[in-house]
């Protein structure tokens, strides 16, 4: 097998599953970050990130001698063939990607990589990065290629080790072929291109996700206008093999650390290049829209009436992070829609099983117990807004005993509506009758 010393650069979601995975397929990966105290604790195998598997493949490669980690940069780059960049690329001002902790990561090592070596640009960056860390580097014995992730957070390990497709971009073939290689294992299709191309597929799939949950909530609007229901209409729409099934679930509005950042992004890179992208901006449109949607239907379901007032009204939120299966809050739907119940005068008591009370990330306003029964505590209604799979065999009778009225908003269309009604709650779903 083809066996590569490799040098991973950020121990974040994407690094860590990317050292841990290629350790797991035989390489021998060395992980840097700067944080010391993490270095400590990933060496002791402690994985802080809820990731199913990845602990596991952790002390795996540990107890095989294949994955240590190191601090800083430098550590990790001594004697490795290739070397993953995998360090968050923020969303800067004007949403443009903020590559500075890239630079100052290619300013420290630069010098230090071994000749003949290959830097893969992992992150999520502007399309032509990888030029311009090539000419950052001015290193004619180092090559850089482009090698995006499709990783999705809570099932990172599993999309990693199960890939759709392998993209790897570079002018030059030779060390793109090296890079595919390291994959070769997983026996995906590969696509090998140049650095531009690769680096605009990552924008151009997360855009088209993006695109595609707000047409499916748009479309679920339709339905509650037109009283058609939304599960047979994306049943009936995803058999089409050219659409597909998946990606096709309506909800608050799609969030997260990627594809709010990547449709910002991919806006800036198409202005910059002079092409007025209407269809992403369309896009991004629908998604705050549907935010606001998802309070009036809490206004519609609490009062009676469209636009009428949430002002005191106690509600019980289900759910704060942006997906299941994560305790990631960044740029959650959840917490903005939340936000602007707040802004209507709501009072809000939240239970997500992945944030506990006195979490500090949580804005004061929302008050976070440890116990769903507690959050619906005297409430009007009952808003669920991330698609645990928990809330669903919830004890609904017992949740019916203790609000102050059996009304549920699902903004995920998660709960099943017969066992909700059967325990004595009106149901109000997103385009379902
Ligand atoms: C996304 C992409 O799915 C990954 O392929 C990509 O690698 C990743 O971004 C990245 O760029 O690193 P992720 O941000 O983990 O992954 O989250 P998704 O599972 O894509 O969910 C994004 C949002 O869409 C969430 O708020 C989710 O609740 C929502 N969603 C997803 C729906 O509302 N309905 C669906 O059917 C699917």
């Amino acid at each position: 097998m083809f066996v590569r010393r490799i040098g991973v650069i950020g121990t974040g979601y994407v690094g860590l599953t990317t050292g841990a995975c290629l350790a797991s397929l035989g390489h021998h990966v060395v992980c840097a970050d700067v944080d010391a105290d993490k270095v400590k604790r990933l060496s002791a195998g402690e994985v802080d990130i809820l990731e199913p598997g990845l602990a596991e493949l952790v002390a795996e490669g540990i107890a095989a001698g294949r994955l240590s980690f190191v601090l800083g940069a430098s550590a990790a780059v001594d004697g490795a063939e290739v070397v993953f960049l995998c360090v968050p690329t923020p969303m800067g001002v004007g949403g443009v990607a903020d590559l500075s902790i890239v630079e100052s990561v290619l300013e420290e090592v630069g010098a230090l990589l071994p000749p003949g070596c290959v830097v893969v640009n992992k992150s999520t960056v502007p399309v032509g990065s990888a030029q311009r860390t090539a000419e950052l580097l001015d290193r004619e014995d180092v090559a850089v290629v482009s090698n995006p992730e499709f990783l999705r957070e809570g099932s990172a390990v599993h999309d990693f080790l199960n890939p759709d497709r392998i993209v790897v971009g570079c002018d030059q073939q030779d060390a793109a072929e090296r890079v595919a290689a390291l994959y070769a294992r997983l026996g995906a299709p590969t696509v090998l291109t140049d650095a531009a191309s690769a680096e605009l597929v990552k924008y151009a799939a997360n855009c088209f996700l993006a695109m595609k949950l707000s047409y499916v909530n748009a479309i679920a609007e339709l339905c509650d206008r037109l009283g058609a229901d939304i599960s047979d209409v994306t049943e009936g729409v995803g058999y089409d093999k050219r659409i597909g099934q998946a990606f096709l679930q309506p909800g608050p509005g799609w969030g997260g650390s990627c594809l709010p950042k990547d449709t910002s992004a991919m806006l800036q890179l198409a202005d910059a290049a002079d092409y007025e992208f209407r269809l992403i901006r369309a896009t991004i449109d629908t998604n705050n829209r549907q935010r606001q949607r998802m309070v009036e239907k809490v206004r519609l379901a609490v009062t009676g009436k469209r636009g009428g007032s949430l002002s005191k009204v106690r509600l019980g939120l289900l759910g704060l992070t942006f997906k299941a299966g994560t305790d990631d809050l960044r740029d959650s739907p959840a917490l903005a829609v939340a936000a602007l119940l707040r802004q209507a005068g709501a009072q809000l008591v939240a239970y997500d099983p992945a944030v506990r009370s006195g979490d500090t990330r949580i804005d004061e306003g929302i008050t976070v117990v440890d116990d769903p029964y507690v959050a619906a505590e005297g409430v009007q209604a009952v808003v669920v807004l991330t698609e645990w799979p928990e809330f669903r065999t919830l004890d609904w009778a017992k949740l019916a005993a203790v609000v102050a009225r059996p009304v549920v908003v699902d903004t995920r269309n998660l709960l099943d509506p017969d066992v909700v009604r059967r325990a004595g709650f009106e149901w109000n779903g997103l385009g379902r009758r």
